[in-house]
């Protein structure tokens, strides 16, 4: 017999004050999330695949992993942190491809109580410099470098920029992947394969308290750096296992596939914790949708037998445009479920999904749900709830939306649009941002007290359904990530020959939103093409090539209120294309850049 798990029960289910705000869940519980994610299963799934690794070359073999050996992995790398020094509390930043071992490294993490910090590793130094140092980590464990379709990425180069502006880090770990060579300091930077050697594959999890952090994930602001959100560990685990079983109606034997990148919250609850938690067997796939060619999801879904497959419209939509034949050369009749989340899925590539990925059978479920909010909150459970396309349908159960109008007051009946807020805390909420509480209830607490703002917008149509109109803040989302414009617009006046920047988001077919950047220069740009390269690179550099500007146009001027405010109402109307329909513009300080503007339009 193996020993029950090391925790102990909850005195009390639920602590909470909005106004604080302050949640707690399951007061007083002990555990550690990886003996339920893991040792849990050993009695009776020991050999059932945990995970299953597809890499980035199709021609390479994929790994499946047993919870055996997945146990096994976790606590070598649990002790090869313990003998860098790593402890309980410590934080800890993962910056790492979609490899079996960012999974360890999460789950080591766990295993022995330090906070993960995952870093997309698609984001550049200075964002991964602003993430290190708002947390304090102490290690990065990194890899030389991934795969992006063809082309290869140095990760550990970056790394290498990035860490003299960073005290706080004393080592790095670097898995070898790509094989890249890559400078290593000594004292400072260690092999991965060198140090697992000499780590036992036996380590006692540490006995977390429930209200404990798991872990810190950053999410773009609409103002000022991004945040960092912390989730604790008890009510994230019971949250994320009780809404995948819930929302994908998971069945014993099925393989999930999650195409989110790990370093996304996402990822962290629907690759990782949600579903080990439910005992699953969990997809990891390192490659990119449009490589080799744009088959390869349905390749992969076909050669594992996905049974549910989760993604966003955007994939959807990119792929919705290449010919069906790439559809119908694998067999997909094991798919079950679908699910999309990220963005709101437009109609025409619900459609799509649901007849050629679904063959008009597997539900479609919509997910809507915030890194905030950890896990799913609105969405339909497969098979139960009436589906309607573009719409997240229903509340799961437990969780209690209201929506607002602009002035504060509820709208409680039906068919009403406003903003969407929770008035009742869920398991899974985050429970502050890390080192600023008072930036976590300015954010979410104060716009409409007593209850937590989204940041969305939504329609509850006259059957309740809920669907979610987009943000109605300067968060803007492209292919589903999340970013500030005020975060690029920074990136940008970087540039020397930048004065002033705005940026917005604008309708874009595949992205969802695309990003639109108005531009002041100290002088009239001779070159424009060239200034707009160096722009996009400069961009890219700063934050990661996911923040971009599609366009970019050069203006004289912005149009300001007589306070000084940029009017993005009217910026983001002439990026939309709807020139004629600026509304009121007599409060500005100077109108006549609206002309300017409008004639210049891109
Ligand atoms: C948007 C991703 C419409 C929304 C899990 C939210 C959605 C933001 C949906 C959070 C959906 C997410 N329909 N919009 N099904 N899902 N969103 O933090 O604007 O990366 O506030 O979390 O994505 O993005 P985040």
């Amino acid at each position: 017999m193996r020993k029950i798990l090391s925790g102990k029960k909850w005195d009390k289910v639920l602590d909470w004050d909005f106004n604080k705000p302050e949640v707690k869940w399951f007061v007083g519980g002990k555990l550690n999330i990886t003996e339920n994610c893991i040792d849990r299963h050993l009695a009776t799934r020991a050999k059932q695949t945990a995970i299953i690794w597809d890499p980035n070359d199709p021609h390479s073999e994929s790994q499946c992993l047993t919870y055996q050996q997945l146990h096994d992995q976790v606590c070598q790398v649990a002790n090869m942190l313990k003998n860098q020094g790593v402890k309980k509390g410590d934080r800890v930043c993962i910056y790492m491809p979609m490899i079996p071992e960012v999974a360890y490294a999460m789950l080591a993490c766990a295993r022995i109580g330090a906070v993960h910090s995952t870093v997309f590793a698609g984001f550049s130094a200075g964002s991964l410099i602003d993430r290190i140092n708002d947390a304090g980590c102490k290690i990065i464990l990194t890899s030389d470098g991934s795969y992006r379709g063809e082309k290869k990425i140095d990760l550990k180069s970056i790394i290498d920029d990035a860490i003299t502006k960073c005290p706080t880090i004393e080592k790095t770990i670097v898995f070898k992947h790509t094989g890249v060579r890559v400078s290593m300091k000594a004292g400072r930077d260690f092999w991965w394969h060198e140090q697992i050697e000499k780590a036992s594959a036996h380590c006692e999890p540490e006995i977390m308290d429930a209200e404990d952090l798991l872990f810190i994930l950053y999410t773009s602001g609409s103002t000022g750096k991004p945040k960092g959100m912390v989730h604790t560990i008890g009510g994230y685990m019971v949250f994320t296992a009780y809404t995948f079983q819930t929302v994908f109606q998971y069945q014993p034997g099925q393989v999930f596939w999650c195409t989110a990148d790990v370093g996304w919250i996402t990822g962290h609850s629907y690759i990782l914790y949600g579903p080990l938690a439910a005992g699953a067997t969990t997809v990891i796939f390192e490659g990119i949708p449009s490589w080799p060619d744009m088959g390869r999801f349905w390749h992969v879904a076909e050669k594992h037998r996905v049974n549910i497959f989760y993604t966003a419209p955007t994939a959807i939509r990119s792929l919705e445009k290449a010919p069906l034949s790439f559809v119908h050369q694998y067999d997909l009749q094991a798919i079950k479920i679908l699910g999309t989340v990220g963005e709101p899925i437009n109609e025409e590539a619900w459609h799509w999904y649901h007849e050629h990925i679904g063959r008009k059978k597997c539900p479609v479920v919509d997910t809507w749900w915030q890194t905030e909010t950890g896990g799913i909150m609105i969405s339909p459970i497969a098979h139960v709830t009436k589906l309607k396309p573009a719409f997240a349908t229903l509340p799961l159960p437990g969780v209690q939306p209201a929506v607002m109008d602009e002035s504060g007051k509820e709208l409680a009946t039906h068919g009403v649009e406003g903003r969407l807020t929770i008035k009742f805390p869920w398991p899974a909420m985050a429970r502050t941002i890390y080192g600023d509480h008072q930036r976590f209830k300015d954010t979410y607490f104060s716009t409409f007290p007593g209850k937590y703002f989204t940041g969305d917008g939504c329609k509850r149509d006259d059957e309740g359904f809920y669907r979610i109109t987009g943000r109605v803040d300067d968060i803007i989302i492209v292919s589903g990530h999340n970013m500030g414009t005020a975060e690029i617009e920074s990136a940008i006046d970087e540039h020397s020959a930048v004065c002033e920047t705005a940026v917005v988001g604008y309708p874009h077919d595949i992205k969802g939103q695309g990003i639109y950047a108005y531009v002041i220069c100290y002088d009239t740009p001779h070159e424009e093409e060239n200034l707009r390269s160096e722009i996009r690179d400069l961009v890219s550099k700063i934050i990661g090539p996911i923040a971009k500007p599609d366009k970019i146009q050069f203006v004289s001027g912005l149009p300001k209120t007589r306070s000084g405010k940029i009017m993005r109402r009217i910026l983001r109307k002439v990026a939309e294309g709807e020139m004629h329909n600026l509304g009121d513009t007599s409060t500005l300080t100077d109108p006549t850049v609206v002309d300017e503007i409008n004639t210049g339009a891109l």
